[in-house]
């Protein structure tokens, strides 16, 4: 009964091991399979962590680098900007920029000087808080302007005559970010330029007038002897004096006008200047208790001509005189040994005042606004001084006037 049954597990037991043996080595292979996989990845991700390492450290050389060349492109953008910034700095001519809404951005110091206003004050302030009229109508206009010429009032009070250029200011893409405005004080230059005119205008109205003044004379000589003959006759008639008093003003005009127009060659000698201004004074002051006097002077001995510097001294300070009718200060003052190898007088008064519309005309021979001048005063004092070598300037406003002459050593 049993025998058939050991028949059937007879070729079991024999397979039994060879399929437990392709089984474990199937699985072994598989395992072996997996492993390989697993150690490839592996592999994988250290080659890519390695390439990883590697980028790195090369950006951070890369980047080294270009903080190298930025700190180098800085360093020349540095240089270049003070170097053009020494440049505004230095120019003798006032700079100033605007941005597109006016507002300062930057200023050079001889603007700083000429406008009497630190860069400080004026830096991020909009044009209106910083430029009077006419420049601040220039700069509302916002339009651009070559070589004009103005005259200003500085922050300081000073008037000054400016040749100036505005211009439109662009950046590298020439786009428009502002105004630059240039300006140069032609003040000095334009005063000399005045006064050479002038001198011209004088020495060719002398030459032509000299020979009609003198001329007058003879014909006055005349009236003058008819009406004393007259005024003997009829006893000391009235309207006879008064044609006797009308030639004698006359006379004086052409002969203040004679000694004006004349050609002169001065003559020099030693003078002490001090004593010399202090003689004028006391004879111009002495019916004038109502005016203070202030005079400042050094010993002061100087080669001139006396002729010449008395009568223009004079006749400043009887301007000063006469422009204080009520009374008031009257100060000179006399700077002989200072640096500039230049003699200065200044001859000032607390009196009316020259009026705006006055001031071209007043060194004009025969211009004048009192009812008894000749207007010959300040052109004498102009030609005199002129004839020495020196200048003659003045400044003036409501509280009164200040006249100097400004004589080399
Ligand atoms: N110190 C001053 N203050 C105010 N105005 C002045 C002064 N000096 C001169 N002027 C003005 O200038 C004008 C011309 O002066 P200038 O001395 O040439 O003539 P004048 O004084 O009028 O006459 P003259 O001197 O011949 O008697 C004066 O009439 C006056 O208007
Ligand atoms: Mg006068």
């Amino acid at each position: 009964m049993n025998t058939p049954n050991i028949n059937i597990l007879t070729p079991l037991l024999f397979l039994l091991p060879i399929l437990l043996t392709l089984s474990l080595y199937l699985l072994f292979k598989y395992l072996k399979k997996k492993e390989n996989k697993v150690q490839e990845q592996k592999s994988q991700i250290a080659f890519m962590a390695e390439t990883f390492q590697e980028l790195l450290s090369k950006l951070k050389e890369k980047e080294r680098e270009l903080e190298a060349l930025k700190k180098r492109a800085e360093e020349r953008a540095e240089d270049v900007e003070s170097y053009s910034e020494n440049i505004i700095q230095s120019v003798p001519s006032g700079v100033v920029s605007f941005d597109n809404d006016l507002r300062i951005t930057k200023v050079n110091s001889a603007a700083a000087e000429l406008l009497k206003i630190s860069p400080e004050e004026m830096i991020g302030k909009s044009y209106k808080e910083v430029f009077n009229p006419p420049l601040k109508a220039l700069l509302e206009e916002r339009k651009p302007v070559q070589r004009a010429e103005y005259q200003y009032k500085n922050h300081a009070g000073q008037d000054l005559y400016l040749g100036l250029t505005l211009s439109v200011l662009y950046n590298r893409m020439k786009e428009p970010i502002g105004f630059v405005l240039v300006f140069t004080d032609l003040t000095e230059l334009k005063t000399l330029e005045k006064q050479i005119r002038l001198r011209e205008w004088l020495s060719s109205l002398g030459e032509v007038s000299l020979g009609i003044a003198h001329e007058l004379r003879n014909p006055m000589a005349v009236i003058s002897g008819y009406a004393k003959m007259l005024s003997k006759k009829a006893n000391g008639l009235p309207e006879i004096e008064a044609i006797m008093k009308e030639v004698r003003l006359m006379d004086r005009i052409i002969q203040d006008f004679l000694s004006f127009a004349r050609p002169i060659e001065p003559n020099i000698t030693e003078i002490d200047l001090k004593e010399l201004i202090d003689s004028i004074l006391s004879q111009l002051l002495q019916n004038r208790s109502d005016i203070k006097l202030s005079f400042l002077s050094e010993q002061c001995i100087i080669n001139s001509d006396e002729v010449l510097l008395k009568q223009a001294l004079t006749n400043l300070v009887l301007n000063a005189i006469e422009a204080m009718p009520q009374g008031g200060t009257l100060s000179v003052t006399v700077s002989c040994y200072d640096t500039t190898d230049t003699l200065k007088i200044q001859i000032k008064d607390t009196g009316v005042g020259i009026p705006d519309g006055a001031r071209e005309k007043i060194f004009m021979p025969f211009y004048t606004t009192k009812e008894t001048g000749t207007g010959l005063g300040l052109s004498v004092v102009h030609k005199n001084i002129t004839l020495l070598g020196g200048t003659v300037n003045f400044e003036s406003d409501k509280t009164g006037t200040s006249f100097v002459i400004s004589l080399p050593l």
